[in-house]
């Protein structure tokens, strides 16, 4: 196992610590995600944890949890979730943070809001000063808005590209059937709250990637020592 996936491993880990009976969990994705919910079905059906509902955040978590037979509930139907577990791309020391490297940002940000409690679970590489300095800010798009979408951002003085497919010619397409613009601002972003608000009100927008003021506690892998480790840093301000 490579030196990242050890510290993503060890994160998804000591997850499963925060995880009682008889919550509703929302499952994020991504490659950190998926540890966790590998890691959660163990303990379901070894008896350790009991009548845990999980709520997907993507395609890619909803198949993984319905092979591992976790037992799956509609965002519709619930009135609110007890815990969200998800990756990040970038966190912010004030626990702001950017996310959709995998474009599923739209439901983990729905799941994210509406849980009591969001746990991001992070290697080390994912913490920065400020985002936005080198990962771009993933914007979500219906299909026909994607150039007009672009000329506004480039107001903004961001430039953008629309994200390609691999294995697929053209762009990817998302869960909801749209299109990504990964975006970098000239000196990154310093104003999360602003921007967020300002990408959103571009019509067109689905949502984007800055989550602000949603993350209660962030779970990061480090290696000490040819040892994965955990630590939880607090929030600055
Ligand atoms: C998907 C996400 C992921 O949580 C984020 O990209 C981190 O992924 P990974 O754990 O594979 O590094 O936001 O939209």
């Amino acid at each position: 196992m490579d030196t990242q996936t050890q510290m993503k491993q060890v994160v998804a880990d000591a997850a499963i610590k925060e995880v009682k009976n008889d919550m509703i969990l929302g499952l994020g994705s991504g490659s950190t995600a998926a540890l966790m919910i590998k890691r959660l079905a163990n303990e379901i059906h070894s008896g350790k944890l009991k009548n845990i509902k999980g709520v997907a955040t993507s395609f890619q978590s909803e198949v993984l949890a319905l092979e591992l037979d976790i037992q799956l509930i509609d965002l519709a139907s619930v009135s609110e979730i007890d815990l969200a577990i998800d990756g990040a791309d970038e966190v912010d020391p004030e626990f702001q943070l950017i996310k959709g490297g995998g474009a599923c940002h739209v439901r983990e940000k729905l799941v994210a809001s509406k849980a009591n409690q969001l746990l991001i679970l992070v290697d080390e590489t994912k913490l920065v000063q400020n985002l936005n300095q080198s990962f771009p800010l993933p914007v979500e798009v219906l299909p026909n808005a994607w150039k007009h979408v672009q000329d506004m951002i480039s107001e903004m003085n961001g430039s953008s590209n629309l994200r390609m497919a691999t294995k697929k010619a053209g762009p990817v397409v998302t869960d909801q059937g749209n299109l990504i613009l990964d975006v970098l601002f000239n000196d990154g972003i310093h104003n999360p709250k602003d921007i967020e608000m300002c990408i959103n009100n571009i019509p067109g927008v689905l949502e984007n990637g800055l989550f602000v003021d949603l993350t209660d506690k962030v779970l990061v892998g480090k290696i000490e020592n040819d040892i994965p480790v955990v630590y939880s840093p607090s929030k600055a301000g």
